[in-house]
C-alpha cells in the first residue's frame, strides 16, 4: 500500500510544470503574500497573572499595485511573450504544455494602469483579518480604552488599509475614528521629507553599486541562463528584463486565489531565491543597517510608542495603529537593533542564511505590534512588554518579555529623536 503511494507521489512530481508544482517557491520579497509567513496574534500565550493594558502598532498596507514606473517596465518586458510561445511551437525551451496554454491566454490587466500603487481587494481583506484576530485576542482592553489613535500617512493605500482595519473590528467599531493623514507625519512616514536621505540614499551610488555587483556574479549569469533555457528564446534576456518579469510574476500571483502565475513558470525555485536577494540588498541600503541614518528615522516613530507606554502606566490605557510603509518598518528594526547580519549584506555574495530577509520582515500587511502588560506580583505591580513582528513572538530583550527598567533602556533614547540632519544637504535645489 505504502509503495504505491509513494510511487504516484514520485511520479507526479516528474518533470518541471509549474502550474501543478505542489512546493513552488513562495517567498518574494516584499511582495509576499501575508498569509504565507505569519503567525496568529491569537494562538499566542498570554502571560501569566498580567493584563494587557496598552496596544502599539505599526503596519504596512496589504497587497498594492506595481508603482507607474514599474508598470512601464513591465509592460515594455512581456513583450516577449510572443518569442517565449513561438519557441515553444518551434521545439525549443523546457516550459511543459500547461504553463504555455496558460501564458497564452494571459492578458494584462488595463486597471493597472488606472490605478498604480492603490490597495488592491486582496489587500483590504489582510488588513480587515488582521484587525479581527486583534479585536478576538484584545478585545477586553479596547472596550475599555482611555485614549486611541489610528493614523495612516498621507497616501491612499495607506488610507484604505487603515478603513479595511476599522472594518474588521466588528466589535468595537463604533469607539474608534480614523485620524486624517497629513503629509509630514514624523509616526508614519518620517523619511519622506528627509532631503538627505533623498540625497544620499535613494538617488545616492551605494544601491546601485551593490546590485550591479550581484547582478555580475555566477548566481545570477545562471538565473539568467537558467531562464534562457526555460524560455528557449534564441538571445538572453537582460539582467533588467529578468527584473521585471519578476515583478509581473509576483504582482500578478499576488492577485490570485491559489497564488500562482503563468510568468512565473519561466523561473525554478532556485532561480526565485537568487531573484529574492536582490530586494533584500535594496532594502538593507535604502530602509535597514546598511546606512546609519535609517535607524534614526525609524526612532521618530518608536518615540510615539515610548511617550505612549509612559502614559500608560501612569493609567492611561491605549490603543495605537498606525498605516505605513515597509520603508519604515526596515527602519524600526534598524533602531532597535534587530535582524543584523555579521558579515554585513552585500552583492558580491548572497547570504543564504540572512536575517534581514524582506520575505520575512516586510510582506505585505507587515505589523510590528507591541503590548504593555500589567502584572500582578506579592510586592506591587510590574509591567511587561511583548513584541510581535507579522503576529510571532519577538524576542527584544533577552530572556522574553522586556521588563520596564529593560524596555526604557532600550527606547528612552527615541525621545530624543532629532531629524535636523534631514536638511543638511548639499544640493540646495531640492
Ligand atoms: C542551459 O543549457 C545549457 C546547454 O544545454 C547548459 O550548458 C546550461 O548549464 C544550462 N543552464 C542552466 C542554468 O541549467
Ligand atoms: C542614543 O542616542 C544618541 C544620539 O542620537 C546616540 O548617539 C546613541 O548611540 C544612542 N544610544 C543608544 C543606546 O542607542
Amino acid at each position: 500500500m505504502w509503495t504505491f503511494i509513494l510511487s504516484i507521489l514520485i511520479v507526479g512530481s516528474y518533470g518541471s510544470c509549474y502550474w501543478n508544482d505542489m512546493c513552488s517557491y513562495t517567498l518574494f520579497g516584499t511582495k509576499t503574500a501575508y498569509d504565507t509567513i505569519r503567525g496568529d496574534i491569537r494562538d499566542t500565550q498570554p502571560l501569566r497573572n498580567c493584563e494587557p493594558i496598552s496596544v502599539w502598532m505599526m503596519t504596512r498596507h496589504g497587497t498594492r499595485h506595481p508603482e507607474e514606473k514599474e508598470i512601464h517596465q513591465m509592460r515594455q518586458v512581456i513583450r516577449v511573450k510572443k518569442q517565449i510561445l513561438n519557441a515553444h511551437m518551434e521545439g525549443r525551451g523546457e516550459l511543459c504544455a500547461q504553463d504555455i496554454e496558460n501564458l497564452y491566454k494571459w492578458e494584462w490587466r488595463n486597471a493597472l494602469d488606472l490605478t498604480p500603487s492603490e490597495l488592491t481587494p486582496e489587500g483590504f481583506v489582510q488588513l480587515r483579518s488582521l484587525a479581527s484576530r486583534l479585536e478576538e485576542r484584545y478585545y477586553k482592553l479596547l472596550k475599555s480604552l482611555d485614549e486611541y489613535q489610528m493614523r495612516a500617512s498621507h497616501e491612499e493605500r495607506t488610507q484604505m488599509s487603515a478603513s479595511a482595519f476599522l472594518q474588521g473590528l466588528r466589535k468595537t467599531r463604533q469607539y474608534f475614528k480614523i485620524s486624517t493623514s497629513f503629509p509630514n507625519d514624523l509616526t508614519t512616514r518620517p523619511y519622506r521629507y528627509c532631503r538627505k536621505r533623498y540625497e544620499d540614499i535613494l538617488i545616492g551610488p551605494k544601491i546601485p553599486k551593490e546590485i550591479n555587483e550581484y547582478i555580475n556574479t555566477e548566481d545570477f549569469k545562471r538565473v539568467q541562463s537558467s531562464v534562457q533555457n526555460r524560455t528557449g528564446l534564441l538571445e538572453p534576456l537582460t539582467p533588467k528584463q529578468i527584473l521585471s518579469l519578476y515583478d509581473v510574476c509576483r504582482y500578478y500571483r499576488s492577485y490570485t486565489v491559489l497564488l500562482q502565475d503563468p510568468w512565473c513558470a519561466i523561473f525554478t525555485n532556485q532561480d526565485l531565491k537568487h531573484l529574492e536577494f536582490v530586494e533584500d540588498i535594496r532594502h538593507y541600503y535604502r530602509n535597514g543597517h546598511g546606512q546609519p541614518m535609517n535607524a534614526k528615522l525609524g526612532g521618530s516613530s518608536l518615540k510615539d510608542l515610548y511617550n505612549k507606554f509612559v502614559r500608560a502606566k501612569k493609567g492611561v490605557k491605549s490603543f495605537s495603529v498606525f498605516f505605513s510603509h515597509d520603508t519604515l518598518l526596515g527602519m524600526m528594526y534598524a533602531a532597535l537593533g534587530l535582524y543584523k547580519d555579521d558579515p554585513e549584506i552585500t552583492g558580491n555574495k548572497r547570504a543564504e542564511d540572512r536575517k534581514w530577509r524582506t520575505s520575512y520582515l516586510t510582506p505585505y500587511a507587515a505589523n510590528f505590534i507591541a503590548i504593555l502588560n500589567k502584572c500582578k506580583n506579592p510586592t506591587g505591580s510590574t509591567y511587561k512588554v511583548q513584541f510581535f513582528v507579522n503576529e510571532k513572538e519577538l524576542e527584544v530583550c533577552e530572556g522574553g518579555p522586556c521588563n520596564w527598567i529593560q524596555f526604557v533602556d532600550k527606547f528612552k533614547n527615541f525621545t530624543h529623536s532629532n531629524l535636523d540632519f534631514c536638511q543638511n544637504v548639499s544640493n540646495k535645489q531640492f
